[in-house]
């Protein structure tokens, strides 16, 4: 990936003396190969930029202010890929403002304690360590460490055990594939779209069948976990009679998030009932793995192809606190974000950048490109933006989203990504030895490390 910020070239002249039918797949290619000064030139010339196939949204301003409108800019692309029909609500990724959204959101957010953070943390740490420590000085990095560690956090953590990580691994990659990069913009041949489509119809199966024999089997122990006190009384009877000699007080069932919303009454009126505790159980699995291999293995890159920027990287990975290392990854991947954009669909006519001389008038069932690393280069929002200066603010970093639809797993995210890259660069002579390769997917499929 390319992230140099300047270029002469001229990208709009380009633009407008192509025929239509290459216009948007040239926009294409350089939001993909060159974003930084593709963006940079239409934040200063054509901020809002209508192709025949989409809209492309530029500026900071313009950016959070549609964001923050989801009944208008909505996610209704996301409908036919989670689940949601006329009887079925599906996933509350796929719902805008309403009341499935704003109440499994919130149920969800208190079941991610963020007080858990510093096991996170330790837990990543462990995972990370074990593996590189196993790899004897090389690894191809991206399946057994950037895709293994999170599948480690979701079965550990998450609570989603008895199950091969290369299931989960698997059933997470076809999901992110087909929900964010198999939409119409992203100029798939009907033939590989239906490939991805077809994959992901398969795993939804393969992960239903999953949850429903997982939530069963978690609910006895939580059922037996929670009879504990009419148990130990039989087990002290039964031990007063000498039938036993030896008992259990440890609880049945480890703390998880998957316990835990099991072991949490809801009224019925707060309609959380089974099926939606395995629909979001299975949401935080599907969020959490090739989002995270993504981030980890593009910002390990990023700093191998900078030495400079290496050297300080793995000078703060050593210090007692991380604050000055996480910050450095959150700068890089403002240059190298798991996707450049977000998306959303028109549901009425409506009037962006009002008052300024480029307002545009985005008609209802538009595609709008949200392009939320141009807003992170913008200089309303930072200052010197070109520059890489891990002192900014984060409430203009957009890698987890912005606005009502921001990421579940945020804080989740903010302890695992740097600390998976941490682990790796505190190894002795790190070096790659083969680019990071993306196999023509959207993921980083393999990335050849070596140290020692
Ligand atoms: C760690 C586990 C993760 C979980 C459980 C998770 C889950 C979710 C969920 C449920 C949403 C939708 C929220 C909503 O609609 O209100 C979301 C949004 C999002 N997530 Fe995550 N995620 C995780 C990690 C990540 C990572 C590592 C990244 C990127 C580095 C990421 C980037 C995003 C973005 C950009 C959005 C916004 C999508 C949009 O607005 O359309 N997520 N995530």
């Amino acid at each position: 990936m390319n992230t140099q910020t300047s270029s002469t070239k001229d990208y709009l002249a380009e633009y407008d003396s192509a025929a239509i039918a290459d216009k948007y797949p040239l926009v294409r290619r350089w939001m993909m190969t060159e974003p930084l000064p593709f963006f940079k030139q239409l934040r200063a010339q054509r901020p809002i930029l209508v192709t025949p196939g989409c809209v492309l949204v530029s500026k900071y301003a313009d950016v959070i202010d549609l964001l923050q409108m989801p009944k208008i800019f909505t996610v209704d692309l996301y409908k036919p890929k989670m689940g949601v029909t006329a009887t079925d609500p599906g996933y509350l990724m796929a719902h805008d403002d309403d009341a499935i959204h704003y109440r499994e959101k919130s149920l969800m957010q208190g079941m991610l304690n963020r007080n858990d953070l510093p096991r996170i943390r330790a837990l990543v740490a462990k995972a990370s360590s074990d593996i590189l420590a196993e790899a004897n000085g090389k690894i191809d990095v991206v399946y057994n460490y950037c895709r293994t560690v999170p599948a480690i956090l979701v079965q550990e953590y998450f609570g989603l055990g008895n199950i091969d990580k290369k299931d989960l691994i698997e059933w997470s990659f076809w999901n992110q594939y087909d929900v964010f990069h198999n939409q119409p913009f992203d100029l798939n041949s009907p033939e590989h779209a239906k490939y991805i489509s077809d994959n992901h119809d398969r795993v939804t199966v393969l992960l239903a069948n999953y949850i429903k024999k997982e939530l069963v089997h978690k609910l006895a122990l939580v059922k037996l976990d929670q009879t504990k006190n009419l148990f130990l009384i039989v087990w002290r009877t039964l031990k007063s009679l000498g039938y036993l000699i030896q008992g259990k007080k440890a609880p049945i069932v480890k703390d998880d998030v998957f316990s835990r919303m099991l072991r949490t009454s809801f009224a019925n009126q707060i309609e959380f009932d089974l099926v939606r505790v395995g629909v979001n159980a299975g949401g935080l699995l599907i969020g959490a793995i090739e989002t995270t291999s993504q981030a980890v293995s593009q910002v390990i890159e990023f700093f191998i192809k900078q030495p400079e920027l290496l050297a300080k990287a793995k000078a703060a990975a050593q210090q007692s606190d991380l604050k000055a290392f996480d910050n450095i990854v959150w700068e890089a991947l403002r240059y190298v974000p798991i996707s450049p954009y977000m998306f959303r669909q028109m549901s009425a006519d409506y009037s962006l950048a009002k008052g300024t001389e480029y307002e545009t008038l985005i008609p209802a069932k538009t595609n709008v490109l949200v392009l939320t690393q141009s807003a992170m280069f913008d200089d309303f929002a930072n200052t010197n933006a070109d520059e890489f200066n891990p002192d900014r603010t984060f409430y203009h970093n957009f890698n987890f989203g912005f606005g009502p639809h921001d990421c579940l797993g945020k804080y989740v995210g903010m302890e695992m990504i740097p600390e998976m890259v941490r682990q790796v660069l505190l190894l002795p002579n790190l070096h790659e030895t083969a680019p990071v390769d993306y196999k023509n997917g959207p993921f980083p499929e393999s990335y050849q490390l070596a140290w020692g």
